[in-house]
């Protein structure tokens, strides 16, 4: 089998990195959760109280920051970060740091050094676009906000979590327009990138399409 890298791109909330996670074991390649390398920046801006707004301190932070990923966690500074990074406030604050220059620049030339020797599942916003626009495979997965909120709220009630549904709907807009708006590598589908609508399929209906898609080229 050829080494190949995997692109795909979406909105939060689509179910990209659960996917990866499945077709990483399927076709035995290694899945790179670019959503969490920011986390872990907005984690420690957060963290440390850094005043992101000022460019020396941002870079200084940068400097600082240390980012590696061993069987399914990630740590930063060697601090295992998997659980921590997943608050809806370090989402938020993701939201807001992912727009900064010096943050994108960091954090695309890290990705492009992980998968410079391919076999990589890469979920994100701005893979097929700017991060690997000569990826094997290039998928945009794409639903409706309310599916998105639904699926969230759901699992938030399997777990037992009490939780508005407004609130799931209100926040997903929310960084559905920081990630579409943003002046740098905004959320957008790459014009050769195939677009799989998932609002009305399940998780075996999205495994099987997008299996069929990278079969094509594998
Ligand atoms: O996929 P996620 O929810 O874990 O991503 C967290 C934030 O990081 C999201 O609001 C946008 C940002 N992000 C980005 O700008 N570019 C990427 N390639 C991945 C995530």
């Amino acid at each position: 089998m050829k080494k190949i890298n995997i692109a795909i791109d979406g909105p939060s909330g689509v179910g990209k990195s659960t996917i990866s996670d499945f077709l990483a074991e399927k076709y035995n390649m290694s899945h790179l959760d670019t959503g969490a390398m920011y986390r872990c920046v907005a984690y420690y801006i957060s963290k440390n109280q850094i005043d992101y707004t000022d460019e020396s301190k941002l870079q200084k932070a940068l400097e600082n920051i240390t980012i590696r990923f061993e069987d399914k966690n990630v740590f930063l500074n060697n601090e295992d970060v998997s659980t921590s990074i997943r608050t809806n406030d370090v989402s938020m604050m993701a939201a807001k740091i992912s727009s900064f220059a010096p943050v994108r620049k960091k954090m695309v030339s890290l990705q492009q050094e992980i998968c410079k020797d391919k076999g990589y599942i890469v979920d994100g916003r701005d893979i097929c676009t700017c991060v690997l626009p000569d990826a094997e495979v290039k998928i945009f997965m794409s639903a409706s906000s309310q599916a998105r909120a639904e699926r969230r709220y759901k699992e938030y009630v399997d777990k037992g979590i009490k939780i508005d549904y407004k609130k799931i709907l209100e926040d997903i807009n929310k960084r559905d327009y920081q990630d579409s708006t943003r002046a740098i590598s905004p959320l957008r589908k790459a014009e050769d990138a195939i677009e799989v609508d998932t609002s009305n399929m399940n998780i075996e209906q999205v495994f099987d399409c997008l299996s069929q898609i990278i079969d094509k080229v594998y």
